[in-house]
């Protein structure tokens, strides 16, 4: 596996690959890697010649009161995952390697955005479509994988690539969990162990609304109604939001029909947890 922290070397490595007619699968992280990110590895894996993951804490996609400063970090750990699971190049840069100044031009996400996370976390997917602009740049990837777990994220970047004309193709990987249904995050380490415990009520909630759709129920408020009380039944969480959209649009939903993504959030005293789930409708 070669390690790479200056843009330069990587352009000119990826040139070079190109030239030999390879495949590159590109998967972007901010690093803390767990079985969830691994999903993503082992898909480029299937289906490049050579993978690509990056390791950047982008601080552009972080809110001032975020956990940007405490946000889980360990490189040695993250280099052995990617070497176990087969990556070719990791791209580990510096903040002033991607950001040597203040930006002169920045990526404003305009649709997709103010919904879900996008309405508590203001500014956020700008940061992530310009870090990621910078970083499909710096890797000029014929794939990009990147994980249900972040629906929003997924459909936001299925924008930037559509309309700035990346030649690119977006590939999306199912959500990894753990065995009681808990999705793999890099912030579960922030959950004391009750929470912890409580935390696989997110998931069970929305097995539950898929339930119900699976039994007939069309109404988005019935369905965000039981999400939200089966949550506040079996956690102290407080919720941040439960909705009911239509998915890749984001455009909210009275009746539901077509491809629908029930989404939560919810904060337990020092960990931010969401979670999904995307059902087709007839
Ligand atoms: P990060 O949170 O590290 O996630 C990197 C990728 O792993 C994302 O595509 C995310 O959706 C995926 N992922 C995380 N947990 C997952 C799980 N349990 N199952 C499947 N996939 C999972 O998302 C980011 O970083 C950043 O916003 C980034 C895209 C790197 C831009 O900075």
């Amino acid at each position: 596996m070669i390690i790479v922290d200056r843009i330069s070397e990587m352009q000119a490595l990826m040139r070079q690959y190109h030239r030999e007619g390879k495949t590159i699968g590109f998967v972007p992280t901010m690093g803390y890697l767990h079985e969830g990110h691994a999903a993503l590895i082992d898909r480029a894996r299937q289906e490049n010649d050579i993978v690509v993951l990056s390791v950047f804490v982008n601080p552009l996609q972080f809110g001032p009161n975020e956990d940007f400063a405490r946000y889980p970090r360990d490189f040695e750990r993250d280099r052995h995952i990617a070497e176990q699971h087969g990556v070719d190049v990791l791209f580990h840069p510096e903040a002033g390697e991607m950001y040597p100044g203040p930006l002169t031009v920045q990526v404003v996400v305009k649709a997709r955005t103010d919904v879900l996370c996008g309405r508590s976390r203001p500014g956020h997917f700008d940061g992530v479509a310009t870090v990621l602009t910078k970083l499909f740049h710096i890797v000029m990837p014929d794939r990009a994988y990147f994980g249900l777990k972040d629906a929003q994220q997924v459909a936001v970047v299925d924008g930037l690539i559509r309309d700035f004309n990346f030649p690119i193709e977006l590939v999306p990987v199912p959500t990894v969990r753990e065995a009681d249904g808990l999705a793999k995050s890099s912030r579960n380490v922030y959950l004391s162990p009750q929470e912890r415990e409580e935390a696989p009520a997110l998931y069970q909630a929305l097995r539950a609304a898929a339930a119900a759709v699976d039994g007939g129920e069309r109404s988005a408020d019935a369905i965000r109604r039981l999400v939200k009380e089966h949550i506040e039944a079996h956690t102290h969480a407080e919720i941040d939001y439960v909705e009911v959209c239509s998915y890749p649009d984001l455009a909210p939903l009275e009746t539901l029909h077509g491809t629908v993504l029930v989404a939560v959030a919810v904060r337990f005293a020092s960990a931010r947890l969401i979670d999904n789930i995307i059902l087709e409708l007839p």
